[in-house]
């Protein structure tokens, strides 16, 4: 039978922080995951560039059922402490924008140095590797795996959420969870694109699929963003209406201000006044693309030189395009969100050691808990806090 101090399920993001860390404090560790390879959503992530953390990580990034729950393991690793392990490998990155940290060459830089450290510190890490079973015993954790017997004192679960079958996820964690009693707060996909049935909008989203609008302000349930959006044939995408949907619910109306940085009516006056004489379209075309343009005002406008619109009209044009009201049919779900929201409760959780309140030595790291994070590098600080602080413990 293998023995260890601790037992990591999962070699993503929150694992194989975790397990560098305790193993560099001395404790012996094995990490086990079931995937072929470790990392997977980290060498996918960013483009291929790894959106490591974030410049303006806040506690207020992140959804949870208790927003206080992730504030103690942020302030005890913070983005500084991460940046500062970047450096130490020599790993060259550059600020995107809004904070964002990416890696300038690929994603694996960031996958080496976990895997780096892992090795420098003794942790082990075994991959294709299920776990079948797991039993509490008097000095810890009995496994059954395809290691065979695996006895631990301390049991981290690091096995994520949903999102991406493809990429090795699974319920595991939340079955875990589950036989030992926590309770589960209802999942669902978070930084997602949303899907549109509406055949009029569908329409829309598919003459403009690929065309993106810059610095959009998207709210919903008194929530706003300003990013880019991008239509999509399902529907709408991009940055902002992907961190829109993490507080997003199926029949909540998402309300769009594709020109916030513009006192339209103002600006429509203007227009009315000196360039009277030109089409609504053509003047349109000078704040979208042409093609936008003409399939706005064709599918919500009559066109016709702005002289001829009654102030109530440019009333109604100006209210259309600061407020557009959709409300989407559902969204990509799993297949392509970056996140899952909800998850094991963080009331039956440890702040401080992120082990559970109901069995000692039971441990619930990274994204299988709910917390969720904001798009822009959130979601990994939240895998390297929590993993940090379980560390500290097991
Ligand atoms: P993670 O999913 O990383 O790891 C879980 C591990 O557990 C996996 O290795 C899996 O194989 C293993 N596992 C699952 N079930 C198991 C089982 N039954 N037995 C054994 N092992 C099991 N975030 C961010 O901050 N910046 C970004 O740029 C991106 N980009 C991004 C792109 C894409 C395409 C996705 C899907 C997600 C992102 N994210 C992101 C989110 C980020 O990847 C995610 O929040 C973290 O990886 C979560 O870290 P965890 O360690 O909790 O889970």
């Amino acid at each position: 039978m293998l023995q260890t101090d601790v037992l990591i399920i999962g070699a993503g993001a929150a694992g194989l922080m975790c397990a560098a860390t305790a193993a560099a404090r001395g404790r012996r560790v094995l990490v086990l995951d079931h995937a072929n390879k470790a990392g997977k959503k980290i060498l996918m992530s960013g483009g291929g560039r790894c959106n490591f953390t974030n410049l303006y990580c806040e506690p207020n990034n992140f959804l949870s059922g208790n927003p206080h729950f992730c504030k103690s393991a942020l302030a005890r690793f913070t983005q500084w402490d991460f940046i500062g392990l970047v450096a130490k490998h020599g790993v060259p990155y550059h600020e995107k924008k809004l904070g964002q940290l990416f890696c300038d060459n690929k994603s694996s830089d960031i996958l080496e140095l976990l895997l780096a450290e892992c090795a420098e510190a003794g942790a082990q890490i075994r991959l294709d590797t299920a776990v079948h079973s797991i039993e509490k015993t008097a000095g810890g954790f009995l496994l059954q795996s395809d290691l065979g017997e695996v006895a631990c004192q301390s049991l981290v679960i690091a096995t994520g959420g949903l999102s991406i079958p493809t990429l090795g996820a699974t319920g595991f964690g939340y079955q875990v969870a589950r036989q030992f009693g926590h309770e589960l707060l209802p999942t669902r996909a978070g930084l997602v694109p949303f899907t549109i049935t509406d055949p009029q909008l569908k329409t829309l989203c598919t003459e403009l699929s690929g065309t993106s609008v810059e610095d959009c302000r998207v709210s919903c349930n008194g929530q706003s963003f300003v990013e880019n959006i991008l239509f999509t044939h399902r529907g709408l995408s991009g940055p902002a209406i992907l961190q829109i949907s993490s507080y997003w619910q199926p029949g909540d109306t998402v309300h769009i201000d594709l020109l916030p940085h513009i006192d339209l009516p103002e600006w429509l006056a203007t227009q009315q006044r000196e360039r009277g004489n030109s089409e609504l379209k053509t003047l349109l075309a000078e704040l979208f693309t042409k093609k936008m343009a003409t399939l706005l005002v064709d599918s919500w406008f009559s066109n016709k030189p702005l002289k001829q619109y009654t102030p109530g009209e440019l009333k109604t044009i100006a209210e259309r395009l600061s407020d557009w009201q959709l409300v989407p049919a559902g969204t990509e779900g799993y297949r392509t969100a970056e996140v899952t929201l909800g998850g094991v409760n963080t009331d039956e959780v440890s702040s401080k050691t992120l082990e559970s309140l109901k069995v000692p030595g039971l441990y619930f790291i990274g994204e299988v808990l709910d917390v969720t994070g904001h798009l822009g590098g959130f979601n990994f600080q939240w895998a390297w806090a929590s993993g940090y602080a379980a560390a500290q413990y097991v």
